[in-house]
């Protein structure tokens, strides 16, 4: 047995805590920076990409700045409460961030084409697309290949934590409370439990299960060959057996009836017109053993948060999203009955919003 020392036995819990809020903030101020630079620019080359775009007030920036600063609390309160160790919560795939940054900046000009073209639907000729629903094969966020290359998976997590102000990591991790009090609710161990991450991208969310649930058996599924194999490598860095990751459609989940005791998918449903929703749902019940849990993290949703609706409206247009306006009214809750789950209980934290929705007992 390894019995290496714990990061936190040597360190004062209130200078963890501390070196904690600087790293948040420097994320926060690295996120900005980058945004309010490449948006000048790109608002210099594309004149008209304002059109449509309503400026936030200082209400608004100063509750979005407070959310933060909240979502920041409950973060490290789950850590003292036992949830996950302190050090997932510096958990950064920095080899990555400082190997690819200048790319997203080579990046740019490429974007740039794409929207002046009005031209989201561009794949480089040598991507196969055969086999794909036809709504995924979009640049989403204007992104170079869509999902469907390496360049684009080595960007990802760097271009979500600078869209979300370094807080992208902090929301995913929200899951992780809930789907252990709903583990230990129907009394499954551990190891005895059997999780699935549907639209794992680049694993960032199985890590964070696996750092709370180290003997956990986890699985992962994604219709992007790129974002599994960076899965695979990021995966593979750390402890634990690795998690089983399989190229699927998450509205056609390759696996039997009742299998898992939870499935989670974070930040995948406003990416998927209606009736993939649905799909997916129902496809996730179908695999959930009775009593099990779905957890669902995405965008908060229009009426969340009167304050933030701004925000919403102007997402879809500064970044390609074809289907979140439909996704920021979707009654998921009903969504969810519709499939067959009873007990439904909704969070908020921050700009994310969360659907824990449980499998009833035979
Ligand atoms: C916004 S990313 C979210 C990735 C990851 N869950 C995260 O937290 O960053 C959306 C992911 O969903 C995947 N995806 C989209 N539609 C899918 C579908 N129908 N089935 C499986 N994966 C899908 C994409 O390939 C991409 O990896």
């Amino acid at each position: 047995m390894n019995s290496a020392p714990k990061f936190d036995q040597f360190i004062p819990e209130d200078l963890t805590k501390l070196a904690y809020q600087t790293f948040q903030e420097g994320k926060k101020i690295f996120g900005v920076a980058h945004k309010t630079l490449s948006d000048r620019l790109t608002n210099l080359i594309l004149a008209d990409r304002q059109e449509g775009i309503q400026p936030l007030s200082q209400e608004t920036l100063l509750k979005l700045q407070n959310g933060m600063k909240k979502l920041a609390e409950t973060e490290w309160q789950d850590s003292q409460d036992g949830i996950y160790p302190s050090e997932t919560l510096f958990d950064n795939p920095w080899g990555d961030f400082f190997r690819y940054y200048p790319e997203v900046w080579l990046d740019l000009p490429k974007i740039w084409n794409r929207v002046g073209a009005k031209q989201y639907q561009e794949f480089d000729t040598d991507i196969d697309r055969q086999g794909y629903p036809s709504y995924y094969l979009q640049n989403f966020h204007y992104q170079t290949d869509g999902y469907l290359s390496d360049l684009s998976a080595n960007l990802y997590d760097l271009q979500v934590e600078i869209l979300f102000n370094g807080s992208a990591d902090a929301m995913r991790r929200r899951i992780l409370k809930p789907l252990k009090d709903k583990l230990a609710k129907t009394d499954t161990s551990s190891q005895d439990a059997r999780i699935l991450d549907v639209a794992c991208g680049t694993g960032r969310t199985l890590r964070m299960i696996r750092s709370a649930l180290s003997k956990a058996k986890l699985f992962g599924v994604d219709l992007s060959p790129a974002y599994l194999r960076k899965a695979n490598q990021l995966l593979s860095e750390i402890p634990g057996e690795l998690p089983q990751l399989l190229q699927a459609n998450g509205e056609h989940l390759p696996y039997q009836d009742n299998y898992f005791s939870a499935v989670t998918s974070v930040f995948l449903f406003h990416e998927l017109p209606p009736q993939a929703r649905q799909n997916v749902i129902e496809e996730c019940f179908r695999v959930l053993q009775p009593e099990g849990t779905l957890i669902i993290c995405d965008s908060m949703q229009k009426g969340d948060s009167p304050d933030f609706e701004v925000m919403m409206d102007n997402f879809p247009v500064l970044f390609h999203e074809p289907y979140y306006r439909h996704y920021a009214t979707d009654n998921l809750e009903t969504r969810l009955e519709k499939a067959g789950f009873t007990t439904i209980e909704i969070e908020n934290h921050f700009v994310s919003k969360y659907w824990i929705a449980t499998k009833p007992a035979i």
